[in-house]
């Protein structure tokens, strides 16, 4: 059945719900460039302002699924022995790199993972950009090489490619028409792409605060229970945390610098933010999956984490002997009196490493690799002046007034500690 572009785009403006027939001809005719771009970011701006209900999410969901391949994943083997399959989705934040540790440490434990991971979305950062820093990691793997590489190495992180082709379109889309923060949009975003990349069990960190695209504890509530609900509806397992984002996560936020903090936690180092997660989430994948006989922390203690990350990178075409690149010129901040480093609010760093050039501007712009962010002093931590406390780095030094002023404000060096913030605020099953 064929509609009409502006006839749809004018039901969602006044109001009203589009039916399952109208949503799957604008997500197919989109997908095959039927129906132009000016009049999907229409759309999108129209849900954004007037939502969508459960069952049209459902459905917007189904429709982004079927416009492309579903992975087959049944039937892994290694070493003659079933795999489990399970996989993580953040809804994107500050320093997040969790995704380089936890895919790793569930490898280890005996899972695998097929991670269909995305780019930088507004200011929040992207897991490809940052891989795509190691010298000839690739991630645009065809279907059958993920199948092998889980057999072989227990995961991928690869581009989802012909998994939910519209959410690739749409997602670019929908970051330079300001229609990120939807809900429906977020959820059914997300879950396109983890339905058709086929694994059997779901957690997702929903991240919660100024730093994440959804700021209010409520309404990342309601995601997390869309999302959940979703899974359930696909006979997916699904599970959410809600996790704190009002801070950025550990000590570096951007690109190359992330992977650098990634690769300390796998040597069994690194902040003990980026750890706490790292195990937590591992501990709901695991469970979720099945695989209940190994002790995650153990695989960051005995190196078979970091094997396996290595393993992946490698399988990828990635060479982690080269050199990480930096930004060719840095500046760094200085505290002005002593104390201690009060609250970073994760919003200002987002958009800091954002204007040094981590992220895009406009789609396909290229990011660069070496941009990003040191956060040397961490909230609660001991500050004495004349210390660094963060150092920027880009390629392009003029971007670096537009940084400073969006760091500028962003952070205190104050005489009272602030209270220390949990970092897990909620779990929530279908
Ligand atoms: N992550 C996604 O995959 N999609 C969104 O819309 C937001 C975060």
């Amino acid at each position: 059945m064929s509609f009409d572009a502006p006839a749809v785009i004018k039901t969602k403006r006044d109001g009203g719900r589009l039916t399952d027939a109208e949503i799957d001809w604008v997500i197919d005719a989109y997908t095959r460039g039927r129906v132009a771009e000016e009049q999907m970011a229409a759309l999108l701006m129209a849900i954004f302002l007037r939502g969508m209900d459960y069952r049209e999410t459902v459905r917007w969901t189904t429709a982004m699924v079927s416009s492309g391949d579903r992975l087959d994943l049944r039937g892994l083997r290694r070493a003659g022995h079933p795999l489990a399959t399970v996989d993580k989705h953040s809804t994107g934040g500050v320093g997040d790199k969790i995704t380089l540790t936890v895919v790793p440490v569930v490898a280890a434990c005996g899972a695998a993972v097929p991670q269909a991971a995305g780019r930088g979305l507004g200011h929040t950062g992207g897991t490809l950009d940052k891989l795509e820093s190691i010298a000839g990691f690739t991630a645009h793997l065809p279907n059958e090489h993920v199948r092998q590489q889980l057999c072989t190495v227990g995961a991928a992180i690869f581009a989802a490619g012909q998994l939910a082709p519209a959410d690739a379109k749409l997602y670019a889309l929908r970051d330079i028409t300001g229609t990120v923060e939807s809900l429906p949009l977020i959820a059914s975003s997300v879950m396109s792409k983890k339905l058709a990349e086929g694994a059997g069990a779901l957690v997702l960190d929903v991240k919660v605060g100024s730093g994440a695209l959804i700021k209010s504890v409520a309404q990342c509530r309601e995601l997390a229970h869309t999302m959940t609900r979703l899974g359930a509806a696909h006979g997916l397992r699904t599970r959410a945390l809600l996790t704190d984002m009002n801070r950025p996560l550990g000590g570096a936020a951007g690109n190359a610098v992330e992977v650098a903090e990634a690769l300390e936690v796998l040597a069994g180092g690194g902040p003990p933010d980026v750890v706490e997660l790292t195990l937590r989430l591992a501990a709901e994948m695991l469970e979720l999956a099945g695989v209940d006989d190994r002790d995650p922390a153990q695989s960051l203690r005995d190196g078979t984490a970091m094997d396996r990350f290595r393993a992946l990178v490698t399988a990828q075409g990635g060479d982690l002997s080269a050199p990480l690149p930096i930004g060719a010129c840095s500046e760094t901040v200085t505290a002005a009196r002593g104390g201690t480093m009060g609250d970073i609010d994760a919003m200002a760093i987002g958009l800091t490493v954002w204007r040094l050039g981590a992220g895009r501007s406009r789609p396909g712009e290229r990011v660069q690799p070496g941009a990003g962010i040191r956060i040397h002093r961490r909230p609660g931590e001991p500050v004495a002046a004349g210390e660094r406390l963060f150092t920027l780095y880009t390629d392009t030094p003029e971007r670096f007034p537009a940084a400073m002023s969006a760091l500028d404000g962003g952070w205190r060096v104050v005489d009272t500690p602030p209270r220390p913030q949990p970092l897990i605020l909620d779990r929530m099953t279908s």
